[in-house]
């Protein structure tokens, strides 16, 4: 079985705009790979598609994870997988706490065909057991987990969640947009953190970001550029620097030669 990414010639469109023009990606498992580019060149868009966000129309191309075409897969089973997307969860859910929330998710993956749910579901007090270690290691107070999920979670706050969600849910694949607008510092850290300190042989994160700043804290064995709808350049580290010193107009005058 096959623990990595496999992205064949992608091809999506929202409305009639064509916003993937043939993405052809792969993360290997156990890396961390970054992809850069410009705003609008399609990474978000992406990122949703390996989520299984509604709302993108696939027209062509295939993502292979462990065997499985993906994209034929509905987003939980994805998350099965153990395919990790950091914006899987809603925005604001009044009245699901914190730790009602990541133990829905934790049970849902233990959930197996013709078994109640009751004899797979986690005991309590392991729940309990893990969901203090996570906090603890994020250096989160107790009472988050009693608040309501994302409901008025500061943006540093939000980066914990998800960085606690990882740390609970063993990903072997997490994909994380880091959409730059809005991510200060500590923010960025948090991320970064929680990245480097769960990145490894078991679990490969493909981080997604405008800027190379979270690159000074995020150290990628891989770096790839999407410009336009397509991968058009994949490198190491040394890539990300490039872009930083030079900017993107140097690689786009390059391939418009
Ligand atoms: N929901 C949407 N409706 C219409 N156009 C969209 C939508 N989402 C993204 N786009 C367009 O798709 C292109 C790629 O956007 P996006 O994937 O967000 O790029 P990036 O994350 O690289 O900045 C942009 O031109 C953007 O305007
Ligand atoms: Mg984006």
């Amino acid at each position: 079985m096959s623990n990595d990414l496999v992205i064949k010639d992608l091809r999506a469109r929202i409305d009639d705009k064509e916003i993937l023009k043939g993405v052809n990606l792969t993360v290997r498992g156990g890396t961390i790979h970054a992809i850069m580019g410009p705003n609008g060149s399609g990474k978000s868009t992406l990122a949703n598609i390996i989520a299984g966000h509604p709302g993108y129309e696939v027209t062509g191309g295939e993502i292979w994870y462990k065997d499985q075409n993906i994209l034929e897969l509905e987003p939980d089973e994805r998350s099965k997988l153990g395919l990790f997307l950091a914006f899987q969860y809603p925005v604001a859910v009044p009245g699901v706490t914190v730790a009602n929330f990541l133990r829905a998710a934790i049970n849902a993956h233990r959930a197996e065909a013709g078994k109640d749910p009751k004899e797979t579901a986690i005991p309590v007090a392991e729940f309990r057991k893990q969901l203090r270690e996570g906090m603890k290691i994020l250096e989160m107070d107790e009472s988050f987990a009693r608040r309501y999920l994302n409901e008025g979670f500061s943006g540093g706050e939000k980066k914990r969640l998800e960085i606690l969600q990882m740390t609970m849910l063993k990903p072997s694949m997490a994909v994380m947009d880091e959409t730059d607008s809005g991510l200060d510092i500590d923010a960025l850290r948090i991320v970064a953190d929680g990245v480097n300190r769960l990145a490894g042989p078991h679990m490969a994160a493909l981080v997604i970001t405008h800027y190379q700043r979270l690159l000074n804290y995020i150290k990628p064995q891989f770096v790839s550029v999407m410009m336009d709808g397509r991968i058009v350049r994949d490198g190491g580290p040394e890539l990300a620097l490039e872009l930083e010193e030079k900017g993107y107009d140097w690689l786009r005058e390059e391939l418009a030669a």
